[in-house]
């Protein structure tokens, strides 16, 4: 499939290390790169400032509609968007298909077009339906994945490092939760697509999979001068 830009998908559940693997892809080979969960964590912190409830599909609507209006990349580098309120309430307005009708343009524009219009030669987007309907073209597919326990450890340890007191009962318990909604949804639930590149991660440390995606990418990608 040729792209005037190169787009590598990266989906998956959460905590299964996409976030992290998709920046470093994006780094190594310059290419301009979207959280999509960020959107959605957008949208619940919009609708908790504004005094709406992400749980009812109304206010996520009205949410998703003001963050459209004023939505900016350096959303995904705001702290304020990964706290549990917005975490749990990302997770109930992503099940709601207006707001992601709403947000669809904002991921096939920049799928297309990177973060500036100008020399972008690759995209790399991560979240959970990128391969199957944002991006069905793309040239690269991946989906990570790993098991909850491997999952919840791996966010425990995060919060760990950052000296936030965390339980990891409670982490799993919130994980088995958010996988329920994210992947059991019939809404763009979280699948692999067809030819997706499946990386199950349970056993690899984060360099390993760095580097098998980076294999896979070099294999298929040709740099244009
Ligand atoms: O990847 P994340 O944890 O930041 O995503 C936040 C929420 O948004 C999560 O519940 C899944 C949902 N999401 C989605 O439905 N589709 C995407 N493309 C990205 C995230």
């Amino acid at each position: 499939m040729s792209n005037s830009v190169f787009i590598i998908t990266i989906d998956g559940p959460t905590a299964s290390g996409k976030g992290t693997l998709a920046s470093k892809i994006a780094a190594k080979m310059g290419f301009d790169y979207m959280d999509t969960g960020a959107l959605y964590r957008g949208v619940a912190k919009t609708a908790l400032d504004q005094g709406l409830d992400p749980s009812i599909a109304d206010d996520a609507i009205k949410a998703a509609k003001l963050l459209h209006k004023q939505y900016d990349l350096s959303l995904q580098d705001d702290p304020a968007i990964r706290t549990e309120a917005v975490s749990k309430g990302a997770s109930e307005v992503a099940a709601v298909q207006a707001v992601r009708d709403i947000l669809l343009d904002l991921q096939k524009n920049f799928s297309k077009h990177g973060q500036t219009d100008e020399a972008c030669v690759g995209v790399v987007m991560e979240g959970r339906d990128i391969g199957t309907v944002i991006c069905p073209d793309a040239d690269v597919k991946f989906f990570i994945d790993a098991n909850a326990d491997v999952r919840a450890k791996r966010r425990f340890k995060q919060l760990h490092d950052k000296g936030v007191d965390a339980d990891y009962d409670e982490i799993l318990k919130q994980l088995h939760i958010r996988d329920g909604r994210d992947i059991g949804r019939s809404i763009a639930p979280t699948v692999p697509a067809d030819n997706a590149v499946i990386l199950e991660t349970s056993k690899m440390d984060a360099k390993q999979v760095l580097e098998t995606a980076l294999k896979i990418i070099v294999s298929k990608y040709t740099p244009q001068y």
